[in-house]
C-alpha cells in the first residue's frame, strides 16, 4: 500500500527502550534474592557462549540511577524492564523479600521523577528455581496460582505508579527453547511436556489479566509476543502451505489463545494425532476466554522464509550463537516447513534477517486478525560494536536498522494500525542470553566482555544521540543528529 503522505506519530507516542532483569541487573544473590532457573542453567558447561552468566551482567542493580540519568538526558519517554520473581519472592510462593520489592519501587520512582513511563514485565524467563524443584515449574498446575499471587503483590504495590504491564515475555520462545530445543532452562526436549507447560503458561497469563481487571487497575496489560512473520520462498503452492504451517504453529498457536481463548484447529488436530495434546481441565477454556489483553506486545526482529519439508525432512538445526556469519544450520519441522535463506534481505552476523517491511507486515497481520492496539515491546539490532580510543562508538548500522523500522511503523500507522509505542531492544548493552556480551543491542555501550567485567563503564553510542533527536521531534526528524 502506497500513501501520498504518512500520518504523524501520535503526540503521546511512547518512545522507549527495554531490558530484562537477568540480562542487566547482576546482583544475582544479593539482598535476599533467591536463585532463578537461569542462575542455575548458565552453570551447565557448554550451554552459553564462553560460559557467560548474568551474575554481574551490566550491574544495573547498583547503577540504575546512572542508567536512568542517561535515559532522562536522552529524553526517553518509556522504559520497559522486568521484575525478577525470585528477587521479590525468593522461593516463588513464600515470604516476600521487602528489599527486592523496594529495589523495583526505587527504580520506578526514579523513572517517574524523570518523566519516564515505566513498562513493567512480570515475567522475562527467570523463574524461581525453588518452583522448578517443587513441582517442575511451568509443568505444574500450581504455577497458575503462584504466578497470580506474585502478580497481585506487584499490582497492589505499584497500582498508582505503573500504567503499562506486560504479563509473559515471549511465551513462544521460553516454552519452545526450554522444552523442545533444551537451549533454555529447564533443559528439556519433549513436545508433550512442552505443550502441557505451555497450557499452564496460557492459563497463568489469562488469570493474571483477569485479576488485573478485577482489581480495577488503571493501566493496560498484555503479553509480549515474539512474532516473526513467515514468507513462502516462492509462489509454489506447497511452499505457500509451508508458510501457512509456520504461521499456525509459531504465531496463531499463541496469539489466538491470548485474544480468543482458543487453540487453532489445525494445530490442535496435529497435537491430538501425534498424542501430544495438553490435558485441559474443566474451566480452563472459560478462563482463557476471560483473559483477553488490552494490547498485544510485539517483539519483532526478523521474518522467516520457508519451503515445503516432507515428513522425513529436516528437523531442528543448531542456531548461530557465536556471531560467525552463515553458521546457522538448516532447521525445520518435519512434515510442516523448513526455514531457508531469503535472497532478498541482508543478514546480521548472527544470521538474523534484516527486514523492516516485515515489521509492517507483522503489525498488519496482527491488526487484521486480532484488532487490538500494539505496543512494540522489542526491536533492535544485535551486532559487534567497537569502542574507539576517543570513547565513541560509531554504530551507524544500528541507526539505519532502527530508522527503517520506525518508518515501517509510521507506514503501518498510516495503513490504520493502532500503535501505543516503540521500545527498542535494548537500552544499555546487556547479556544476550546464549550469545554472551559481544552481541550488543544498546544505545549505551557497556565496557565489559565475556571474560572481563572491567569497570562496566557506560559510553553513549552515536545511536544514542540519533534516537534523542527522533524523540525530540516525535519521529519527524529521522536523519539529522548531532553528537556531543
Ligand atoms: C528476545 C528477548 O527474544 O530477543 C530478549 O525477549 C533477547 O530477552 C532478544 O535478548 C534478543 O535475543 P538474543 O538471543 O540476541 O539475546
Amino acid at each position: 500500500m502506497y500513501h501520498k503522505k504518512l500520518d504523524l506519530f501520535p503526540n503521546d507516542f511512547l518512545w522507549g527502550s527495554a531490558s530484562a532483569a537477568y540480562q542487566v541487573e547482576g546482583a544475582w544473590n544479593e539482598e535476599g534474592k533467591g536463585e532463578s532457573i537461569w542462575d542455575r542453567f548458565v552453570k551447565i558447561p557448554g550451554k552459553t557462549f564462553k560460559g557467560t552468566t548474568g551474575e554481574v551482567a551490566v550491574d544495573h542493580y547498583h547503577r540504575y540511577k546512572e542508567d536512568i540519568q542517561l535515559m532522562a538526558e536522552q529524553g526517553l519517554k518509556a522504559y520497559r524492564f522486568s521484575v525478577s520473581w525470585s528477587r521479590v519472592i525468593p522461593d516463588g510462593n513464600g515470604e516476600i523479600n521487602e528489599a527486592g520489592l523496594k529495589f523495583y519501587e526505587d527504580l520506578i520512582d526514579e523513572l517517574l521523577a524523570n518523566d519516564i513511563e515505566p513498562v513493567v514485565t512480570l515475567y522475562h524467563w527467570d523463574l524461581p528455581q525453588a518452583l522448578q524443584d517443587e513441582y517442575l515449574g511451568w509443568e505444574g498446575r500450581q504455577i497458575i496460582n503462584d504466578f497470580t499471587r506474585y502478580c497481585e503483590i506487584l499490582f497492589k504495590r505499584f497500582k498508582d505508579k505503573v500504567k503499562y504491564w506486560v504479563t509473559l515475555n515471549e511465551q513462544n520462545v521460553f516454552i519452545s527453547h526450554g522444552y523442545l530445543a533444551a537451549s533454555h532452562p529447564p533443559n528439556v526436549k519433549d513436545p508433550k511436556r512442552m505443550l502441557q507447560a505451555n497450557h499452564h503458561a496460557n492459563l497463568a497469563n489469562a488469570k493474571a489479566i483477569q485479576l488485573f481487571k478485577k482489581m480495577d487497575m488503571k493501566g493496560q496489560i498484555g503479553p509480549s509476543f515474539a512474532y516473526g512473520p513467515t514468507y513462502a520462498f516462492d509462489a509454489k503452492s506447497k511452499n505457500q502451505l509451508a508458510a501457512e504451517n509456520r504461521e499456525e504453529f509459531n504465531a496463531y498457536l499463541w496469539m489466538d489463545i491470548y485474544v480468543y481463548g482458543r487453540y487453532p484447529k489445525v494445530a490442535w488436530k496435529y497435537f491430538t494425532e501425534n498424542g501430544i495434546a495438553p490435558t485441559i481441565e474443566d474451566g480452563d477454556m472459560e478462563l482463557l476466554k476471560e483473559g483477553k489483553p488490552d494490547f498485544l506486545g510485539l517483539n519483532y526482529y526478523q521474518t522467516f522464509t520457508v519451503k515445503d519439508n516432507p515428513l522425513d525432512g529436516v528437523g531442528a538445526g543448531k542456531p548461530n550463537y557465536t556471531g560467525e556469519k552463515g553458521s546457522t544450520e538448516e532447521s525445520g519441522m518435519p512434515g510442516l516447513y523448513k526455514e531457508v535463506t531469503n535472497p532478498h534481505v541482508e543478514y546480521t552476523n548472527w544470521d538474523w534477517a534484516i527486514d523492516p517491511a516485515g515489521l509492517r507486515i507483522a503489525m498488519r497481520r496482527m491488526t487484521s486478525r486480532y484488532d487490538l492496539p500494539i505496543l512494540i515491546t522489542e526491536n533492535g539490532l544485535g551486532e559487534y560494536d567497537r569502542l574507539e580510543a576517543d570513547g565513541r562508538i560509531h554504530d551507524e548500522y544500528r541507526i539505519d536498522y532502527i530508522r527503517e523500522h520506525i518508518i515501517a511503523i509510521q507506514e503501518a500507522i498510516t495503513d490504520g494500525v493502532e500503535v501505543l509505542g516503540y521500545c527498542t531492544w535494548s537500552y544499555t548493552d546487556l547479556l544476550s542470553w546464549l550469545n554472551g556480551y559481544q552481541k550488543r543491542y544498546g544505545f549505551v555501550y557497556v565496557d565489559r566482555d565475556e571474560l572481563n567485567e572491567k569497570e562496566l563503564k557506560r559510553y553513549k553510542k552515536d545511536s544514542y544521540f540519533w534516537y534523542k533527536k527522533v524523540i525530540e521531534t516525535n519521529g519527524k526528524e529521522l536523519r539529522k543528529y548531532e553528537t556531543e
